[in-house]
């Protein structure tokens, strides 16, 4: 949701700028730009991409050691020109680059078109320059102060970075809601909405907090809080290996996403789970042991493809720990009245850490006396730093827009939260427990077989590749699978699809069904085999074309469908983390086949910080 980058030091900046939004993209790319200040402040954008951006500068630009840059997901404003960042404040002496919304900017912009301030641009990000420019007019204070002054008369979300003519050597920067990351070297700063644009120059990161303020000059960072009292920066040392940012080889970084999942689940379980000793220990859950132990509720709350996950593990916990659990689209949650009691489980999962719904639906429940669980990817995040624990995915960086890997790791992670619940409840016979350590253990191996069949799924792709419409039929823990499966298509090829219990199906879908439906039944065998095997046999009767997702050695399906891809068997509780690795191939080659970019999708972003 908009992507942020800053520098300061004695290199030259705008190669540097342009190079780490290209790593923040994912964040949103209807617009880029950047400000560059060196006896003046040059701002240069431009609608699209960061190579549009590039294309479209005439000769060299500014030569200069301090700048910022953007890369614009659109809230207010249609992407263009002219909205897209940064953005000059009134008299063009301020600049400022915005992640996020002033909700309050209606009635600034009312009070400063009084006082005699023009706007260029429909943008809640211009209104804020130009406010931060009136305060310091009036106040005759610093750009810092103005910027906390501003800031505490503002309503909403948002990280900052502004520049100024009357300062050259700092970079301001501030956050309420969104991330901002600064990078410490030897005499010089980075700024960024992730760590990603930052780890090639230093491991050396400070996370702003937010209601903070930072100003950074070539001598140093200085951190305040909103009262304007004095913040002890916390240096953190990354472990950010470059390779894990780059497509290293593959075409795009979600096929490259889809293929490190063997990987990526192993590293998930590493240090975690030795099912030869028994050993299941996920340190971040430790201190709470006892809560999970008596804990009579447990609630989801998520968004998109980390919901799905959830899903999964409300059928595995109430399964294994006979815990009632409610998972709930975080978005939904906090506006209604949610029932939640004092020491009730709160998870919230989420790949980037930052999805403001969820992390306000957190909120909502911290002030309530629940206890929270942060479920994440990126390391440092903000749904990390809410929750009271948690555990780390430890995927590595997910950077296709459409999510894969974390989404295995979230069935991991969950899964074997739920396990370790159950021995601790005492609800999992010892022996069901240590048979499912061990075939746990063995899931990175059964999704590398499940990848040796990419050309099959490619081989099925080209011949479904111009559908319009797909039918994705689940049942059981094989449901969220199905939902999956049809969001992963719709996101990236653009095709709609819709997941559904595959016995409700007959109330409604199957109305749809005629010889042009391809249907994707994910059929493994399971306590719901013979009924799905039903559900089969009603689409086929209707004409429809059954891709069906099959255990390995089915001997009647293959009989009924018309594609077949086969899994490895493994106990139904992990399903999930393997037959959706056919689905996510699925989506990937008929997008690839119809020309959509695949890593950056239209309309969509990888991190969504506003609501
Ligand atoms: C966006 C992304 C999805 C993601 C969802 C939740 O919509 O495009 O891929 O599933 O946000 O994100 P989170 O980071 O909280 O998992």
């Amino acid at each position: 949701m908009c992507g942020i980058v800053g520098y300061i030091g004695h290199r030259d900046a705008f190669p540097i700028l342009i190079k780490g939004l290209k790593r923040l993209e994912y964040r949103g790319y209807d617009s880029a730009g950047v400000a560059l200040l060196n006896g003046s402040l040059e701002i240069y954008k431009k609608q699209g991409k960061v190579s549009a951006l590039e294309e479209s500068i005439e000769g060299s630009p500014l030569k200069t050691t301090v700048g910022m840059g953007h890369t614009r997901w659109a809230t207010h404003g249609e992407p263009n020109d002219t909205n897209a960042h940064p953005h000059y404040s009134h008299s063009t002496d301020y600049a400022i680059i915005h992640n996020g919304i002033i909700e309050n900017y209606g009635s600034l912009k009312k009070e400063l078109g009084k006082k005699g301030y023009k706007f260029r641009s429909d943008t809640d990000t211009e209104v804020l320059i130009t406010f931060i420019e009136d305060i310091i007019n009036e106040y005759d204070c610093s750009l810092e102060e103005g910027v906390r002054i501003a800031l505490s008369k503002v309503v909403g979300a948002y990280a900052i970075v502004v520049m100024s003519t009357k300062d050259e050597t700092k970079l301001v920067a501030a956050r309420k809601g969104s991330p901002l990351v600064i990078g410490v070297g030897q005499g010089e700063y980075f700024l960024a909405s992730d760590a990603t644009p930052i780890i090639e120059y230093t491991n050396e990161v400070v996370y702003l907090n937010d209601e903070e303020v930072a100003v950074l000059t070539r001598e140093g960072l200085e951190i305040k809080d909103f009262e304007a009292l004095s913040q002890t920066p916390y240096i953190h040392t990354l472990d950010l290996a470059l390779e894990s940012i780059e497509k290293s080889g593959y075409e795009h970084f979600m096929l490259k996403e889809i293929f490190e999942q063997p990987n990526s689940i192993a590293d998930c379980m590493r240090g975690r789970l030795k099912a030869a000793d028994g050993h299941l220990v996920l340190g971040g859950i430790r201190d709470y042991t006892n809560a999970l132990i008596n804990a009579e509720k447990i609630i989801f709350v998520a968004c998109g493809t980390s919901w799905h996950s959830c899903l999964v593990a409300e059928y595995i916990i109430e399964e294994l720990c006979r815990i009632p659990v409610e998972v709930e689209y975080a978005s939904e949650f906090r506006y209604r009245n949610p029932i939640i009691n004092e020491g009730d489980i709160v998870f919230a999962v989420s790949q980037s850490g930052e999805t403001a719904d969820t992390l306000a639906a957190m909120e909502l429940a911290k002030s309530k006396g629940a206890i929270l669980f942060g479920i994440v990817n990126v390391v440092g995040s903000s749904i990390a730093r809410t929750s009271h624990e948690g555990a780390y995915l430890h995927a590595g960086p997910e950077i296709g827009v459409a999510s894969t890997k974390a989404f295995t790791a979230q069935l991991v992670v969950l899964t074997m939260i739920a396990l370790k619940m159950s021995h601790l409840r005492g609800t999992i016979a010892e022996r069901r427990y240590h048979e499912m350590l061990v075939d746990l253990e063995r899931i990175p191996d059964k999704v590398a077989t499940v990848l040796k069949q990419a050309k099959k799924v490619e081989e099925i792709a080209y011949i479904f590749k111009e559908a319009h419409n797909f039918l994705y039929l689940g049942r059981g823990l094989n449901f969220p699978v199905a939902l999956e499966g049809a969001l992963k298509l719709k996101e990236i090829s653009y095709i709609h699809a819709e997941g559904y219990p595959a016995a409700e199906m007959k109330h409604g879908p199957i109305a749809l069904i005629d010889e042009n439906m391809p249907v994707v039944v994910i059929a493994t065998r399971d306590k719901s085999y013979d009924k799905i095997v039903s559900n089969i046999q009603e689409v086929k009767a209707r004409k429809g074309k059954v891709i069906a997702v099959v255990t390995e050695g089915d001997a009647l399906i293959p009989k009924m469908a018309d594609y077949i891809i086969e899994v490895p068997d493994t106990k139904d509780a992990f399903m999930p983390m393997v037959s959706v690795i056919p689905l996510q191939l699925l989506s990937y080659y008929i997008a690839v086949m119809r020309g959509c970019n695949v890593d950056q999708p239209r309309n969509l972003a990888k991190s969504v910080t506003v609501e």
